[in-house]
């Protein structure tokens, strides 16, 4: 069984560069309140009902000249280990002056009314402490994680463009302060082993909010987390706060996701799998009579997703105008030919990985099918379905390893209706491409049994018709390769249609839709009888087959 186990800090918003704040703790007030300078005596003072119009001032003032220095902070206070509440504190530094007798200071957030708190000075020490620079401070303003405050300072009496403005963003529920102390940020924390053999996530949950009890469940983030399955309750009595959460597939976008019984709780993920994207690539579905591959990203995933001919070196080359830019929908590529060498390239950023949707099907499009009479070994190409291809003839293939095409022709092939390509044996690579439909895979296909009689320093140079040496061990080989494969079939064949005769009585032996791949080094015939190629010609008993 393997066993992951995997413990991980748990804030669905968490991530390193917010390492600093985890370790930040805000300062703690008692209660809230307003201080002053010394010697300025402050008071809070009722605001009327409807803002003054504001009024020119006696002396020069402006914004910059009064105010200072402005600052925020947020402070906490608690009522309990996990009842602690956030508060925006507001400095204000001012230039005091003769017709300065106090400060208003309102708050503004996005959907809550306007509140504003206004103190005044004593007459008695304004006056003393004119032209000085004095200080008011409050921290009554109370505020929830991640809330932007617009703050509004002015003077009292409200003169016309002494006025400061600002906005403050409260600290989110990243710091674990925050997520240990504040309703608001309490998630719980998960922890879970993985049972990949099993497919079960055993979950663990601690810190979670006191007195109340905690869902978890599997979802599939998206915008949102999808519930996929049902929901666990983790009841507030259980000593061991556990659950068992059963999973299909291990996909990057699986998650758990915990949260406490009450309104609005906010919410904790984890995404165990989230580094297996390999999950996404399985799912490739064919139509084999649209002709049309397509693909559905079971997780929202930024793929670029390419169809690519994947050659004998491991290599996938893309196909022309193949490349799909893929994020959550469906992607279909149209008239495709099925052929094991052609695959699918998904690529992430700088990671890809190739499959190759065809590799395993029985289920050809077409063939190239070698056969013959008597020894004449012919060439044909087979379909199942009416198609159309281009076929050209390699030249140095030999050498250089790669198929250059001198010239090609095109080729019209009606289902199940083989057409012969009256192109030599042993002598030559074809290359083969289906032109009817838009992604197709060139495939090339040598002939090249008679190679392995040649002695080595022949192979380079390909054996022209001419070689006599060549004619004459291919001939005797051919011969000798064609008898034993005959006597081994007619072995072979003899003992296949007794045995076909014993158990079905009439029914014919192999029939001329025998086809053997020529991609092949083994011929598969019916029911699994297996007969190597012949080393010489090797392609001769196939001929001998498909024509009894
Ligand atoms: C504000 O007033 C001071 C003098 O009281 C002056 O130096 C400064 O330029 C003024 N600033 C603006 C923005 O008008
Ligand atoms: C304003 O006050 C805050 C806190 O007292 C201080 O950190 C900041 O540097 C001051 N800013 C200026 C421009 O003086
Ligand atoms: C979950 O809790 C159980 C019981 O306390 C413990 O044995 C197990 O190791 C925990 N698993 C994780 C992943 O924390
Ligand atoms: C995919 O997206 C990238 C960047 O947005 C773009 O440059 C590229 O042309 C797109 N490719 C296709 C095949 O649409
Ligand atoms: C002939 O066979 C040898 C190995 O026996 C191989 O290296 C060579 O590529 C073959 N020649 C052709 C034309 O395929
Ligand atoms: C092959 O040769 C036969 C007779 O010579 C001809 O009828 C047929 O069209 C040829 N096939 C191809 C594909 O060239």
């Amino acid at each position: 069984m393997i066993l992951w186990i995997v413990l991980l800090m748990s804030h669905c918003c968490f991530s390193l560069n917010r390492a600093a704040a985890e370790s930040t703790t805000l300062e703690r007030i008692k209660k809230c309140a307003t201080r002053c300078s010394q010697g300025l005596q402050c008071k809070p003072k009722a605001n009327g009902l409807f803002p003054r119009p504001c009024q020119k001032p006696a002396e020069v003032l402006n914004a910059s000249s009064v105010f200072h220095n402005i600052s925020f902070s947020t402070v906490m206070s608690c009522q309990g280990r996990q009842k602690c509440s956030l508060h925006l504190r507001i400095k204000t530094l001012l230039q005091l002056s003769e017709s300065i007798h106090g400060v208003s200071i309102c708050t503004a957030t996005i959907g809550m009314m306007n509140s504003c708190r206004t103190f005044v000075f004593a007459k008695a020490s304004r006056q003393k402490m004119a032209g000085l620079q004095v200080e008011v401070e409050n921290d009554c303003t109370d505020i929830s994680p991640n809330q932007q405050v617009q703050v509004t300072v002015k003077t009292v009496p409200n003169y016309c463009d002494v006025t400061w403005t600002g906005t403050y963003d409260a600290p989110g529920c990243f710091s674990g302060d925050l997520r240990r102390h504040v309703p608001e940020c309490i998630t719980g924390r998960l922890s879970y082993d993985a049972d990949t053999e099993r497919r079960e996530m055993i979950v663990n949950v601690s810190d979670m909010l006191e007195d109340s009890n905690y869902y978890v469940r599997l979802c599939r983030k998206d915008f949102i987390c999808i519930g996929t399955e049902a929901i666990k309750l983790i009841n507030k009595e259980e000593p061991v706060k556990s659950a068992v959460l059963p999973y299909s597939r291990p996909l990057p976008c699986l998650c758990i996701e915990g949260w406490s019984a009450v309104a609005d709780a906010p919410r904790v993920q984890v995404c165990p799998f989230k580094d297996r994207l390999e999950e996404l690539w399985s799912g490739v579905t064919f139509d084999p009579l649209e002709q049309t591959l397509s693909w559905e990203p079971a997780c929202p995933v930024t793929a670029v997703v390419t169809l690519c001919h994947k050659g004998e070196d491991g290599v996938c080359v893309a196909l022309p105008h193949a490349s799909r830019n893929v994020s959550r929908d469906k992607m279909t590529f149209a008239k495709v030919d099925p052929h094991p060498q052609l695959c699918i390239k998904f690529t992430v950023g700088s990671q890809s990985w190739t499959s190759c949707p065809f590799a395993q099907l029985s289920f050809k499009a077409w063939e190239l099918v070698v056969s013959g009479k008597q020894g004449h070994e012919a060439v044909k190409m087979l379909a199942h379905t009416d198609a159309t291809f281009s076929v050209g003839q390699c030249v140095n293939s030999a050498e250089s390893g790669s198929c250059h095409i001198a010239e090609t022709h095109s080729l019209h092939v009606e289902r199940n209706k083989a057409v012969a390509l009256n192109l030599t044996l042993c002598k030559a690579c074809l290359q083969v491409k289906r032109v009817d439909v838009n992604y197709a895979v060139p495939v090339t296909h040598c002939f090249d049994q008679c190679n392995q009689s040649v002695p080595n320093e022949k192979l380079s140079t390909i054996p022209h018709l001419f070689d006599l040496t060549w004619l004459i061990v291919a001939a005797a080989a051919c011969i000798s390769g064609v008898i034993i494969v005959t006597l081994v079939l007619h072995i072979v064949l003899t003992v296949h249609q007794r045995r076909r005769q014993k158990r079905r009585g009439n029914k014919k032996g192999p029939t001329a839709n025998t086809v053997a791949s020529a991609l092949q080094t083994q011929t598969h015939l019916h029911e699994g009888i297996l007969i190597p190629d012949s080393p010489q010609c090797g392609n001769a008993e196939k001929a001998v087959l498909i024509s009894k």
